[in-house]
């Protein structure tokens, strides 16, 4: 994979996927900005160095055919003013005009796409259709990590239509800082992983127990581990088709001599409603009835212990409810402790949308090592996958 740094661009005709793929509110304004300011530098350097820029991304998932709410206008608006310049905004990017504009884009000129979602070709991988979209530049980069695990036409089929392709910096990143954590890294060193699902985790949790050294289970999928156990987890959320594998993850992790933690107590509630009665318990005696809602004190305390001495990070999901702010104790206080781990010289990787809002919740994003912009593709880059989107450029 060419790295942008070698790239001859003046005078050339910079095509760039990124990925603009933000959360827009009910009037369509952004309430999270961080994936455009994260492609600002890649976009900086090819037009300082005489080049111009076409911008191609998917906002959303609009089913391949135009719906205004997820227009990429409101989008052209926050970086023209990122940029300090004005942006041409091309309505249908597989038109003769939009060639027309891109053929006589000067140096320093940006253009960026409509939604490439609004044609069903971007998510079959459309060969005719990429082939259309490369011809609205001389060079393809690819800087959408976040995206490049999808064999999607702009991600990956458009490649192979240039001559010269290169990796982003900000894709570029990415695949540093997560090779931190799957080749480079040092011992000892703690995975910490949330969320409710442990089917969407199981590949990265096996692919971890080759590695780490600690791995601490919160989040709803504590309770499918905890039930494959025997233990009494009342009525909190379960995956009964995962049991197996969660008692085969358990295995595992004792042959591999990592010490699999799960949190020793929770907090329970009697309804997922903010107003809900709570209370603390053994996560292993949760009554009827009772939901686990979060990690308890004893638990935060656990991860506080197994921090300490921590060389290498990895923290992907949420350590409960976090979308209520009554459940999000444990995780905004795991954020502070991987924070204050990360001063003392920690490498710390962050990734997964509900991860990333705790830390900016709670302002201290710039106290991790890296905060990873992918969520879905991080995943499966954790796994062990090639993603289609970063194997093509090196074709
Ligand atoms: C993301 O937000 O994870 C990426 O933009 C990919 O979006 P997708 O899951 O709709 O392909």
């Amino acid at each position: 994979m060419q790295s942008l740094r070698n790239a001859h661009l003046a005078g050339k005709r910079v095509v760039i996927r990124v990925d603009y793929n933000v959360p827009l509110n009910e009037s369509l304004q952004i309430t999270d900005d961080s994936r455009i300011r994260a492609s600002l530098a890649t976009i900086s350097y090819v037009l300082e160095n005489g080049a111009s820029v076409v911008l191609l991304s998917h906002l959303g998932r609009p089913q391949g055919t135009p719906d205004l709410k997820y227009s990429l206008r409101p989008v052209a608006l926050h970086l023209s003013r990122l940029l300090q310049r004005p942006i041409r905004f091309i309505e249908n990017c597989v038109s003769y005009e939009a060639q027309e504009i891109c053929r006589n884009l000067q140096p320093g000129e940006v253009v960026l796409c409509e939604n490439i979602r609004f044609y069903k070709e971007e998510t079959a991988g459309d060969l005719k259709f990429a082939e259309q979209l490369s011809k609205l530049g001389d060079i393809f980069v690819n800087d959408a990590f976040s995206v490049s695990h999808r064999a999607h036409a702009s991600t990956t089929t458009i490649a192979q239509f240039f001559e010269e392709k290169f990796a982003g910096f900000l894709l570029e990143a990415e695949i540093q800082n997560a090779n931190r954590i799957l080749k480079n890294y040092q011992l000892p060193f703690v995975a910490l992983i949330g969320g409710a699902k442990v089917s969407d985790k199981i590949k990265v949790v096996e692919n971890l127990l080759e590695r780490v050294t600690h791995l601490f289970i919160g989040g709803a999928m504590a309770y499918t581990f905890l039930k494959a156990q025997g233990y009494h987890i009342g009525k909190s959320r379960v995956e009964e088709a995962s049991l197996s594998i969660a008692q085969a993850i358990l295995e595992k992790a004792s042959q591999q001599n990592v010490q699999l933690i799960l949190p020793q107590d929770s907090v329970i509630a009697l309804s997922l409603e903010p107003a809900a009665h709570t209370q603390v318990v053994a996560s292993t005696v949760i009554p009827e009835e009772w939901i686990g809602v979060d990690i308890g004190p004893a638990a935060i305390s656990q991860i506080q212990n197994v921090l300490e001495g921590a060389k290498t990070i990895l923290w992907n999901g949420p350590m409960g409810v976090f979308e209520i702010p009554e459940f999000a104790k444990g995780t905004l206080a795991l954020a502070n402790l991987i924070a204050a781990q990360t001063q003392k010289g920690a490498f710390s990787l962050v990734g997964g949308g509900d991860s990333v809002a705790a830390l900016t919740q709670s302002g201290l994003t710039d106290k991790i090592s890296y905060v990873s912009m992918g969520g879905g593709a991080l995943l499966e880059y954790l796994e062990g996958t090639i993603l289609p989107g970063i194997a093509s450029l090196e074709t």
